[in-house]
């Protein structure tokens, strides 16, 4: 039944908006805490990369369930990172999504290697394994597995299957700190793992993320990459422990965190269990409205994981409304309510038409998601009322567009 509130007029007609002020797609929450370790960190005459930047590391490994943890300036560096650790290099082929974010494929491409995409699965729109399997080539150095929206893939196949060819997975795990699948932490399992910390992430420090892994040598390596190439303590040079002697072995880069950054993610984590359960809720509450809407598909949460619920990405039921995603979203900012699309599918962007030679009808199952896809804010300094909110715009312009 329609709620008679949704049949009152649309405020791009005119009409008042559901909300009087805008509510964004996603919020930091920063608190006092983070803010005292700024404050220190500036006073303590060391800015750069150090005592803070290697504690987040470690504490993310530790949450991680992963032997070691390398705080790096995003989680695209870490991806980066990952593949030149694991020595891909030019012509060979590394498998990923197709609904992700540029930065996987763009590393693939930095490193030399080809990027492999696949499609996704209805459900989770995380990559179909299948797909992946039927992509595997003599080729294959890698495959970069994508937590979409904080979901864990379908490991209980892509791990065997990896592991049965010889292949590595790194998991691109931007939205998924704080998931498991069995049990098990995301960032204990695949071979090397890459969090991100930007400005919308569950934990942020503005720009940031980290490489996890098991392996010594791998974290040796992306460790010595992350940093111009220079050995290990080389960043302790300028302190009265340090040398100002260093030696380059590799030709590295520039990934490095900074202490001032590495300090609000120091903060964060000590929060983010309260950040968490406090999505876990708003989630509980999004379920319960957004069922009464029948133009609207929710997110599926497969049995044995635990969802990071970085995103909440709903899909429109299009055959039941007389309008498309794009207008559907002018709507609810009419409203405002600030919404996004995860993600523009990698094979229609034009820099990947034109590389890999891509285009509309590739992957059918990603361009469904693609078309039908919102997502809703979600921000663990949401209220209840804010979920409300949303759900009534949501409902309105559903309402009046009702087929
Ligand atoms: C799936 C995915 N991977 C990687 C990234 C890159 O993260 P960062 O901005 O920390 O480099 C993002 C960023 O939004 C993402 O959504």
């Amino acid at each position: 039944m329609t709620h008679p509130a949704s049949l009152a007029p649309l405020a791009s007609a005119g009409g008042t908006p559901v909300r009087s002020e805008y509510l964004p797609l996603a919020v930091p929450w920063i608190g006092e805490r983070e803010k005292q370790l700024v404050l220190e960190t500036l006073d303590s005459g060391w800015i750069t990369t150090g005592r803070h930047a290697h504690a987040l590391g470690e504490r993310i490994a530790q949450r991680a369930g992963a032997k070691h943890g390398i705080a790096v300036n995003s989680a695209t560096g870490a991806l980066h990172l990952a593949l030149v650790a694991l020595g891909v290099q030019r012509g060979d082929e590394v498998i990923t999504s197709t609904y992700t974010f540029a930065a996987c494929v763009n590393v693939i491409e930095h490193v030399g290697a080809v990027p492999v995409l696949v499609d996704i699965e209805p459900d989770t729109l995380c990559m179909d394994p299948r797909a992946v399997a039927a992509a595997i080539t003599p080729r294959t150095r890698a495959i970069i597995t994508v937590d979409y929206a904080g979901h864990p893939c379908d490991y209980g196949t892509l791990l065997p299957l990896a592991e049965r060819h010889g292949i590595p997975i790194v998991e691109d795990a931007a939205h998924a700190l704080g998931a498991a699948w069995h049990g098990r932490p995301v960032g204990s399992f695949a071979t090397i793992t890459a969090f991100s910390f930007y400005a919308t992430k569950n934990l942020t420090t503005g720009e940031g993320g980290c490489a996890v892994t098991q392996s010594d040598e791998l974290a040796e390596r992306i460790g010595l990459f992350s940093l111009h190439g220079m050995n290990r303590d080389a960043w302790k040079r300028y302190t009265a422990a340090g040398s100002w002697y260093y030696e380059v072995t590799v030709p590295g880069y520039k990934y490095n965190l900074s202490d001032v950054l590495a300090a609000i993610g120091i903060g964060q984590l000590e929060r983010f269990d309260e950040f968490q359960r406090r999505r876990r809720e708003l989630v509980a509450l999004y379920d319960r409205l957004l069922s009464a809407i029948p133009e609207v598909r929710r997110p599926v949460t497969r049995p044995d994981v635990e969802h990071a619920w970085h995103l909440y990405p709903i899909a429109l039921e299009l055959e039941r409304l007389s309008i498309d995603r794009a207008r559907f979203i002018q709507e609810l900012r009419a409203e405002n309510i600030g919404t996004s699309v995860h993600f523009i599918p990698i094979h229609l962007h034009p820099h990947f038409r034109d590389t890999l030679g891509t285009g509309e009808g590739r992957f059918p199952v990603a361009e469904n998601a693609y078309r039908r896809a919102i997502t809703l804010p979600l921000f663990p300094r949401m209220e209840p009322r804010d979920v409300e909110d949303v759900c009534a715009a949501v409902e309105k312009v559903a309402a009046h567009f009702r087929r």
